[in-house]
């Protein structure tokens, strides 16, 4: 099995994608860390609680960082809601998963304890993955590799050009990617792309009751604007970690826009080799949509009977 700390700002989409992380065999979650982005720490860290509440799952959960490095907090509660997942009725959080190390020390210690090497997924800001790789340094030669949701190949969501995840904290951003860790980014674009339909929701909740759970939560995301789709960012790295063949990749060097006012959080991704950098990413350019909805759907159904 593979070893597995998800890093993760709770949050609807976030919730989808730990959903089916959690039912699949072949991973072995051994750590949620929580930060701050779409709504504020004690709610990140609660919601990662109160999902591990509803999944009947005990997966240790640490709390991360409460802002970005160097920037103030930047909410997105008109996507997320108040609480970061509105839209359904969830238990009373699991507070004894709740560790009392904080992220990155917990983080640190689940990497060192390992005898493999671990694989991140990063959901959310990058504020603690640039505090574990600054503070213990020697990390980087246990992380298999990292698996952002973050970053954008075409247009941005809270910039023209930049992407929540990146954008809240440019800086840990960059800390991360020129860290020398093997890095694959699904980006805004893939998640774009990969949406699912209105009748995909209902498939869900005909699957039982994590279905439901998640259909609802999609219903309420973005303001209830889903007539063209669920857009599935978190989803969608979720996926690439457990099926990688249902997408297409391309390496480039990646870097991170954090002087100019105008497209601060920009990820600049040089496929053609422009700036001569180290091709330090693995960027998502595509994805088998049919098939990833069509997984999706399945992965949920069985996600009940785990
Ligand atoms: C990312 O921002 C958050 O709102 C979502 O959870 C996702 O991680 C998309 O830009
Ligand atoms: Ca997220």
């Amino acid at each position: 099995t593979r070893k597995v700390i998800i890093d993760t700002d709770p949050g609807i989409d976030d919730a989808a994608a730990i959903a089916v992380m959690l039912s699949e065999p072949s991973l072995d979650v051994k750590l949620i860390a929580s930060v701050s982005g779409n709504v504020g720490i004690e709610h990140t860290t609660n919601n990662a609680l109160k999902l591990l509440a509803f999944l009947k799952k005990d997966v240790p959960v640490a709390k991360g960082a409460a802002a970005p490095l160097l920037r103030d907090n930047r909410f997105a509660t008109n996507a997320h809601g108040k609480s970061g997942m509105g839209g359904f009725d969830f238990p009373e959080p699991k507070n004894e998963l709740l560790l009392e190390e904080n992220a990155v020390l917990s983080e640190y210690r689940t990497l060192m304890d390992c005898k493999e090497k671990v694989s991140i997924l990063t959901l959310g800001p990058l504020t603690n993955i640039a505090l574990l790789i600054l503070t213990f340094p020697e990390v980087k030669g246990k992380i298999e590799e990292i698996i952002m949701m973050g970053g954008s190949t075409e247009r941005g969501n809270i910039g023209i050009y930049g992407e929540f995840n990146v954008t809240i904290d440019p800086e840990a951003a960059k800390i991360v990617f020129r860290s020398g860790i093997p890095i694959t980014m699904v980006g805004l674009d893939i998640g774009r792309k990969a949406r699912l339909t209105v009748g995909d929701l209902e498939e869900l909740e005909k699957g039982g009751e994590t279905g439901m759970m998640i259909s609802s939560l999609f219903r309420s995301y973005d303001g209830g604007h889903i007539e063209e789709g669920v857009k599935m960012y978190d989803p969608s790295a979720a996926m690439y970690l457990m099926e990688p063949e249902l997408f297409e990749t391309k390496k480039a060097f990646v870097d991170v826009e954090t002087a100019s006012p105008i497209t601060m959080g920009a990820t600049v991704v040089d496929f053609d080799e422009t700036l001569n950098g180290t091709k330090n990413v693995s960027v998502c350019v595509d994805v088998d949509v049919e098939r990833f909805r069509r997984r999706y759907v399945q992965r949920v159904a069985e996600a009940e009977r785990k």
